[in-house]
């Protein structure tokens, strides 16, 4: 008897550590950033990704255009998809490749607002914990890059995830080191990760929802789809009415529709390197544009349109999708 009774004993203290955990866990939320939209109730910004190479093979060119669209839009903040920093993220805080890469390069007026950055592979590569430091935020104000975080507003809601543990082959594939001090075991990393995405997601009372992360979920280009998103991220998508997941990784710009859901892919990471070539014929589905060339993305958000716009290296417009929702269905 007195041997059951210790055996529940110890029951009860594994349960309640188990259920214990899970429950601070379920309280720890994903950090939040409020943006608040212009006062007739507008956002516009700015999407660039795979860009730090400090002004080389057309960065310089791309930064100039998004200042004159930035100026035009008046754009209220700038979105990085990750491989902000070439060929191996930062060394550490005092790596003159951020002012060389970010600062100096992104001098427009127009661009001198909030920056919300995710990482990319490349980033992993180098001192990840530098680039989250609050020090950066001294060295230039604009910068603001977290593991995933969530920039809110009645709006929008801008889901920021860290898809590179997700992808299996950069554990397995020894040619280059990455920074996993933080992620260790992935496992967990990212079963956390989509317990909170999931969670923000079904909570969110947003007009709109954007997810977005490096790698794609979908995409015509180099790398091609990203299986792990496609198995464990684009479900939680699908289910929670996301509208729009944008990435970088492929150095292109893409504007891909789900075909099961109304989720339209958004590519952009064509901010310095592009042109390789290899476009996939396989993922023709769904594909409505593909440039291999450099270029960003703008994004205008209203209570009842997302205007989403393509502009490659000299400012021309490429191509434009509009998504539209009833008003009343908000609130
Ligand atoms: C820069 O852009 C121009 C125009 O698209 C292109 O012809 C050129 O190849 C680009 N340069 C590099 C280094 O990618």
């Amino acid at each position: 008897m007195a041997s059951f009774s210790a055996k529940s004993m110890t029951m009860f203290f594994l349960f309640t550590i188990i259920f214990g955990f899970g429950f601070l866990h379920a309280s720890a939320q994903l950090q939040r950033f409020t943006h608040t939209p212009k006062t007739d109730g507008s956002l516009n910004f700015l999407v660039i990704g795979d860009w730090g190479r400090r002004g080389k093979y057309n960065q310089s060119e791309v930064a100039f255009q998004m200042g004159v669209v930035g100026e035009k839009l008046d754009i209220d903040f700038v979105v990085s998809t990750g491989d902000n920093f070439y060929d191996d993220g930062l060394t550490g805080e005092h790596d003159p490749n951020f002012e060389e890469s970010f600062s100096k390069i992104y001098a427009a007026k127009s661009l001198q607002k909030q920056w919300y950055s995710v990482l990319g592979n490349h980033d992993y590569r180098g001192d990840v914990e530098a680039q989250l430091s609050p020090f950066l935020r001294q060295i230039d104000s604009r910068w603001l890059c977290l593991r995933s975080f969530i920039v809110d507003s009645e709006l929008v809601e801008i889901f920021f995830v860290d898809t590179t543990p997700f992808v299996e082959e950069y554990f397995t594939v020894p040619e280059h080191h990455y920074d996993w001090n933080g992620v260790n075991p992935p496992q967990t990393y990212i079963a956390n990760l989509l317990k909170d995405v999931e969670m923000a997601l079904r909570e969110s009372t947003a007009k709109w929802k954007i997810v977005v992360g490096h790698h794609a979920i979908r995409s015509a280009g180099h790398h091609g789809d990203t299986k792990e998103l496609v198995n464990l991220l684009l479900p939680i998508l699908q289910a929670n009415h996301v509208d729009f997941y944008m990435n970088g990784h492929d150095h292109c710009l893409e504007h891909i529709s789900d075909l099961s859901s109304p989720i339209q892919f958004l590519v952009s990471g064509a901010g310095s390197k592009a042109w390789r070539g290899d476009v996939r014929e396989t993922t023709g589905n769904g594909v409505n544009f593909f440039y291999d060339g450099q270029g960003f993305m703008s994004v205008q958000l209203t209570r009842t349109d997302a205007n989403i716009v393509f502009y490659d290296v000299s400012g021309q417009v490429l191509h434009k999708t509009t998504s539209s929702k009833q008003l009343h269905s908000s609130i």
